[in-house]
């Protein structure tokens, strides 16, 4: 069965008994999902603006409640029953803790190469969040330690995709960095961040509208028009008699 059959078959079977949700969430539900897109927005050097405090605190409330719907993402297993269930674990850099941080990097790193995108990124954004989960060192068998931790991975992946929808849904642009700069360095001290802690996304988040044109440099992911049209990566099991 190719993906067309599929689809064919979805929308048929929807006049029966797919009538739990009214249309209108469902067509809300794609859309947002769809609109959301890698933006990657630089700061230049002779870039110089603050969002009001309107904005920014307007920005941060949205950015607050992304996180609180994000956190119904599934897990498997708890990273920890008596401290912290969840594998995830989340840092949030608001706009002030993103200025310190683009511009005393270059120290804080130690090596960090001229040019490097992250203060440009730091300076654009109007608040960043840094989304990591602790792997599992002790559990035995090793086999199943590996599994755990592949699966606190793949939990950690389905919070930071709940919230670029979140944010989207809010009118919030984002861009999912793997960001392993931020495990250089005097950094990973810097931000808090344990021995073992591994950093699965660095969220540099837009408040779309209170930014300005100009001293900006705007990139789009560099895979967003490489996407399969046809589902080519849908196969159909079929078992015969
Ligand atoms: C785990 C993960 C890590 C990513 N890391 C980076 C990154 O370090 N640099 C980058 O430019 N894009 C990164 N991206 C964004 C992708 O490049 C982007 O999603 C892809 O080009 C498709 O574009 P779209 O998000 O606009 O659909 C990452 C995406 C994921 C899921």
């Amino acid at each position: 069965m190719g993906s067309k059959t599929f689809l064919k078959m979805s929308v048929s079977m929807s006049a029966n008994f797919l009538r739990k949700r009214d249309e209108n969430t469902v067509a809300t539900v794609d859309e947002v999902i769809r609109a959301r897109r890698t933006e990657k927005i630089l700061a230049n050097d002779d870039f110089d603006w603050q969002p009001s405090k309107e904005d920014l605190s307007t920005g941060d409330r949205a950015v607050e409640s992304a996180l609180d719907v994000a956190r119904w993402a599934p897990f498997h297993y708890p990273r920890d029953l008596q401290q912290q269930v969840e594998p995830w674990t989340v840092r949030w850099l608001r706009r002030d803790a993103c200025l310190t941080f683009a511009s005393k990097m270059p120290e804080w790193h130690g090596q960090l190469a001229a040019g490097h995108k992250f203060p440009k990124l730091f300076r654009a954004c109007g608040s960043c969040v840094i989304v990591s989960w602790l792997p599992n060192t002790e559990m035995h068998p090793e086999k199943k330690r590996l599994q755990v931790n592949e699966e606190h991975l793949a939990a950690t992946a389905a919070f930071v995709q709940n919230f670029l929808i979140a944010l989207e849904a809010r009118n919030l642009g984002s861009y999912w960095a793997s960001g392993p700069v931020v495990l250089e360095g005097g950094i990973p001290d810097r931000l808090g961040l344990q021995d073992k802690e591994k950093v699965t996304a660095v969220v540099f988040v837009h408040y779309r509208g209170s930014t300005p044109d100009v001293g900006l440099d705007r990139l789009e992911g560099k895979l967003r028009k490489s996407r399969d049209p046809e589902m080519g990566w849908l196969k159909a099991v079929e078992f015969g008699e």
